[in-house]
């Protein structure tokens, strides 16, 4: 089973390649395209470079030539794509890059793998398609689309452009949507390595508005299972939701962190004091809550990891690979 993965130098997509090499060992070839952006991290996969059944290529999926190259080489069977620009804030300052990887650089890919005849093709997305949920109710794969930054703005685009292939040319397409991941290997701009790294150095975790918007967390394994379950298993041109019914509000989820860091580090000074408000995120999504009831009932997907558990663990990872932290923030 030939893999090629965009993307795989960022968090899920790093874990991602992890989880297959663990789960399919010498059964599977990787080959991981990545521009390698601040997001990127090429330490986060230093202990398979090595390996004969995986290859990096650094290189920028907008780039239409060395994608072909790439895909004539490998001809790979599945494509699972990752790669975008992913932090909501950075899309509102500067939109332009967020259009060009998210959607050209899809619609480069969906060439591509059309060209080759790939037997599917995964594209990863997000709940954040969906908009903005009020205090009820759940995102199912019917919600309209309705979304609200730059950011997801560009992944609708992309996952309208993927559907779009499937429906014209007939390619094997799955679209995934998932709500917020945790775990290790995430980049310190998203909201727990932030506060994990902001306890670490003393600075001021900033909260946006009143922080009580809520988000849905899964941990980043039992999303890799989920795509796992996707790629073997999804249903040609079929969209799975993948949540974890695991919501909590922004300053929950702050306050908990900083208890947990407070717990494992007495003598640190760690407090709720750093918390510092800040003005409210333009246009920030109220509430995000999945219903992930499609791919448990059809796929037995469902997660493994507790969020009481996962968390416990994540904290222990940022702490035990601080030179992994401090590199990525000087990178
Ligand atoms: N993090 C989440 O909570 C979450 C939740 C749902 C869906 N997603 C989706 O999952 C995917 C991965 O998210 P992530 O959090 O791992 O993101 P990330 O920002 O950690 O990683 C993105 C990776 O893509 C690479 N990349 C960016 N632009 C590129 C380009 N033009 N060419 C090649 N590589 C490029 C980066 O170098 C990086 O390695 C994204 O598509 C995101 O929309 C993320």
């Amino acid at each position: 089973m030939k893999c090629l993965i965009t993307g795989g130098a960022g968090f899920i997509g790093s874990n991602f390649i992890n989880h297959l090499l663990n789960t399919y060992s010498d059964s599977i070839h990787i080959a991981n395209i990545d521009k390698l952006t601040y997001a990127g991290n090429s330490a986060n996969l230093e202990s398979i470079k090595h390996l004969e059944n995986y290859s990096f290529y650094k290189t920028d999926i907008c780039n239409k030539t060395a994608v072909k190259e790439i895909f004539t080489e490998f001809d790979p069977d599945y494509v699972i794509h990752f790669a975008a620009e992913s932090h909501v804030d950075r899309s509102i300052n500067n939109p332009d890059i967020f259009v060009q990887t998210n959607i050209i650089g899809t619609q480069i890919l969906l060439d591509a793998a059309l060209n080759f005849g790939v037997e599917k093709f995964i594209q990863i997305s997000t709940d954040e398609v969906y908009g903005s949920l009020g205090t009820n109710g759940y995102f199912t794969e019917k919600t309209p689309l309705d979304p609200n930054s730059p950011y997801s703005a560009s992944k609708a685009s992309a996952d309208l452009l993927a559907k779009a292939y499937y429906e014209t040319y007939d390619l094997p397409v799955n679209i995934t949507r998932c709500s917020n991941n945790y775990g290790p290997y995430q980049f310190p701009e998203k909201l727990i390595p932030l506060t994990i790294l902001n306890c670490l150095s003393g600075k001021n975790i900033p909260v946006y508005g009143n922080g009580l918007n809520v988000r849905d967390w899964l941990h980043v394994d039992d999303h890799c299972t989920a795509i796992d379950a996707v790629l073997n298993k999804g249903r040609i041109g079929e969209v799975y939701n993948i949540g974890g019914n695991n919501e909590w509000t922004n300053i929950d989820i702050v306050k908990l962190v900083i208890r947990q860091m407070s717990e494992i580090l007495p003598e640190s000074g760690i407090s709720e004091e750093l918390i510092e408000y800040v003005e409210d995120r333009k246009g920030h999504d109220w509430r995000y809550a999945i219903d992930s009831s499609k791919i448990r009932n059809e796929l037995g997907w469902k997660p493994q990891i507790t969020f009481e558990d996962g968390i416990r663990k994540t904290i222990h990872w940022y702490l035990d690979n601080r030179e992994w932290l401090n590199s990525v923030v000087n990178k």
